[in-house]
């Protein structure tokens, strides 16, 4: 999309809540993808701990064809994401995520619960 302020673009991302319901939403570069969900009143991310890679409640399962690009776990977000029984090789904590232009079109899918 085009942001109307500066008429850069903007990247789009699905966020696919666990029943199923999708969301695409014109995120802002430079921002998590958790802050951005957020903004986007996506439900489905608690963020407990307002992004400090501490609760591991914003975690998200990227498209197995994304995740190249949606980054590396760090030590923190790993030890955080080892601490949850739904772990796949596709977890990601979404505050760790920062949305750039390369995101554009990345499809995420939400735990059923997070915790
Ligand atoms: Fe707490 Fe991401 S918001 S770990």
């Amino acid at each position: 999309g085009i942001d109307a302020d500066c008429g850069h673009a903007m990247p789009t991302i699905t966020l696919i809540e666990h029943n199923g319901t999708s969301h695409t939403i014109e995120a802002e570069p430079g921002v998590s993808l958790m802050q951005n969900a957020i903004n986007n009143a996506v439900p489905g991310i608690d963020a407990d701990c307002g992004g400090a890679c501490a609760c591991g409640t914003c975690h998200v399962f990227v498209a197995a064809e994304w995740l190249p690009q949606s980054g590396e776990a760090d030590a923190m977000e790993e030890a955080m994401l080892g601490m949850r029984p739904d772990r796949s090789e596709v977890s990601r904590l979404s505050c760790q995520i920062e949305v750039s232009q390369d995101l554009d079109g990345m499809v995420v899918s939400l735990p059923e619960f997070q915790m």
